[in-house]
């Protein structure tokens, strides 16, 4: 059953909405949901996603089952504040975005840029930088240089939804259930705290498909292929541990090689949202990698 909240808007509408991610971001699993959910296990104790990004499959499971238990996190703590601030300042947040609208149709270009080369230091401004720049940045993309600045350049939109109220009020009421937990923090922390029978989904940086494929910074620390080696020895402890393992990554050999053993390989099909060339975004495939 689909459950729908109820949201009642500033203007004292009561919309029935189902929160969705309010980030656009690289390798977010939205368009994926459909084949994903079908290797999403029946039963099981708390749910942990610790590469959280847009938090596609924390959203499907959340309008699934509101009374979910998780633990999500993700080593952007520019991403993990946004999700605190859209659970508890949402009305706030609102106002500073609404006044970034407001500027940003005076003059798109310069406020853009202004915007992206803007410190701020408040909780409310920080996190509003961040929506205003990823609904008007170029493909929506996070991506950031080795000294940690925001570097994508203006995009082309003609009427960006730099607010989005509906979706970040409904995503704020389920966000304050008690049962789900945020927190800035590295993978590997999710061996102290998954016990046998939760569901853990990784879905890390992926490996690059070939040396000249673009490699996405969401963070100032790229992903490596020791990060992934140490990711296979965290899943096999939480395996022996009788945790279900469930792990998106590209269909490559190196992956591949990784994941022999007792893991069961599922090649699925995906289409790429975030490609700036779009006749890239068809007809590629991925893989999903699961213990169960
Ligand atoms: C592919 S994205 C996740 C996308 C997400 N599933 C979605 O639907 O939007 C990978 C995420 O891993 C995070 N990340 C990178 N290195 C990490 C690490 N060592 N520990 C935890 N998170 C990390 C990045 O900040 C990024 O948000």
């Amino acid at each position: 059953m689909i459950f729908r909240h109820l949201v009642l808007l500033s203007q004292h509408q009561i919309l029935s909405t189902e929160p969705k991610p309010f980030v656009k971001w690289a390798g977010g699993k939205r368009q994926l949901m459909p084949i994903i959910e079908r290797h999403v296990p029946s039963d099981f104790g708390t749910y942990f996603e610790p590469f959280l990004g847009g938090g596609a499959l924390l959203f499907h499971l959340i309008s699934k089952n509101p009374e979910i238990r998780c633990k999500a996190s993700d080593l952007n703590s520019d991403l993990v504040l946004a999700y605190v601030t859209i659970r508890d300042r949402v009305d706030e947040l609102i106002t500073s975005l609404q006044n970034h609208a407001k500027n940003y149709k005076k003059s798109p270009d310069s406020y853009y840029y202004q915007t992206r080369e803007s410190e701020p230091t408040g909780q409310i401004e920080k996190v509003s930088r961040l929506l205003f720049l990823n609904r008007t940045c170029f493909n929506g993309l996070y991506r950031v240089n080795s000294k940690g600045k925001f570097n994508v350049p203006l995009g082309r939109y003609a009427n960006p939804n730099i607010v989005n109220e509906e979706n970040l009020i409904s995503t704020s009421h389920a966000l304050r259930s008690k049962k789900i937990q945020f927190s800035c923090r590295d993978f590997t922390s999710v061996l102290s705290d998954a016990k046998k029978g939760d569901f853990v989904y990784f879905d890390p940086p992926y490996q690059p498909v070939s040396r000249t494929a673009n490699f996405t910074s969401y963070t100032n620390k790229d992903f490596t292929h020791e990060d992934l080696e140490k990711l296979v020895r965290v899943s096999e402890k939480l395996a022996d541990r009788g945790c279900k393992v469930l792990h998106s990554n590209s269909n490559t050999r190196q992956v591949r090689d990784l994941f022999s053993g007792d893991w069961k390989v599922v090649e699925i099909r995906a289409n790429r949202a975030i490609n700036s060339d779009s006749a890239k975004r068809t007809g590629h495939t991925e893989l999903l990698i699961k213990n169960y």
